[in-house]
C-alpha cells in the first residue's frame, strides 16, 4: 500500500482519481517545509521525514504557482501567499501585469527506504552526499563530517522525484471546483476550477507527475 502524505484533501481527491481509489492510504502528516527556491528539495526533505514517521512507502506532493511577469512568484511560497494575500489578492497583483502567463508545477517525491535504479527521473540522495562528493581540499573537515552523515542511513535515504508542469494564464476568478489557485488559472480557455477532477488530471501538473509516477511504480 502506498501512503499519500498531505494535509490537503484536494490533492488526495486528484491522486485517488488518478491512481484509483483504494490503492492509496492518506496520511495527514504536516512535514517540515524547508526553505528553497526549488520544489524538488522541499518535496524530498518532506518524503524522508514522512517515511521515517510512517515506516511505509510514502508519496509527498509539493506544488506551486509560478507567474512569469513577477519572476515566478509565488512559486515555492505559494502556500504562504495563499494564506496571507489570498487567491483574490494574487489576482489583484497579476491583473495589472502586461503578461499574465504562468505555470503550475508539481513535484512528487517517493521514498520507501530502498535504492533506485538510474532512470531519467531525478533521484535526490540528500544534499550532504552531493556536498561530500564535490568538497575540495579546504573542506577536509566538512568532508569528513559530510561523509559520516552520508553513511548514516537516516540522512542518506534516496528519494525519487517525478515532475509535472502545465502552462496557463492568470485570469479573474471563475468556477467553484478544485482548490487553491484553481479559480484564477486558465488552461485552454477553462479555469481549473471549472473542470471536474478527471478533466483537470488529464492536463494538470499533478496529473502529469502522477502519470510518470504510476508508470514507474507499476514496475517496482
Ligand atoms: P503545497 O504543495 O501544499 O505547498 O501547495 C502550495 C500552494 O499551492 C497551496 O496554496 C495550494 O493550495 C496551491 N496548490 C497546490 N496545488 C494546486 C493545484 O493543483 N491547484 C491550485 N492550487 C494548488
Amino acid at each position: 500500500m502506498l501512503t499519500y502524505v498531505t494535509t490537503n484533501p484536494g490533492k488526495v481527491r486528484e491522486a485517488e482519481s488518478y491512481l484509483s481509489s483504494g490503492s492509496i492510504d492518506r496520511l495527514e502528516y504536516d512535514y517540515t517545509e524547508i526553505q528553497s527556491d526549488d520544489l524538488g528539495p522541499i518535496a524530498a526533505h518532506g518524503a524522508r521525514e514522512a517515511y521515517r514517521h510512517a515506516g511505509d512507502p510514502v508519496l509527498v506532493d509539493d506544488a506551486g504557482l509560478f507567474i512569469d511577469g513577477i519572476d515566478g512568484f509565488p512559486g515555492p511560497y505559494s502556500s504562504y501567499v495563499e494564506d496571507t494575500l489570498g487567491v483574490d489578492g494574487v489576482w489583484d497583483v497579476a491583473a495589472d501585469l502586461p503578461d499574465r502567463s504562468a505555470a503550475f508545477r508539481c513535484v512528487l517525491a517517493y521514498c520507501d527506504g530502498e535504492e533506485f535504479a538510474a532512470t531519467p527521473d531525478p533521484i535526490d540522495r540528500d544534499d550532504r552526499v552531493a556536498a561530500a562528493a564535490t568538497a575540495g581540499p579546504d573542506d577536509a573537515a566538512d568532508e569528513t563530517s559530510a561523509q559520516a552523515d552520508a553513511t548514516d542511513d537516516r540522512s542518506a535515504l534516496p528519494v525519487k522525484l517525478f515532475e509535472g508542469y502545465v502552462p496557463g494564464t492568470i485570469v479573474a476568478p471563475r468556477g467553484d471546483g478544485g482548490f487553491g489557485y484553481d479559480p484564477i488559472f486558465e488552461h485552454d480557455g477553462t479555469t481549473f476550477a471549472e473542470m471536474d477532477t478527471e478533466r483537470k488530471n488529464a492536463v494538470s501538473h499533478r496529473g502529469r507527475a502522477l502519470a510518470k509516477f504510476a508508470e514507474w511504480f507499476a514496475q517496482r
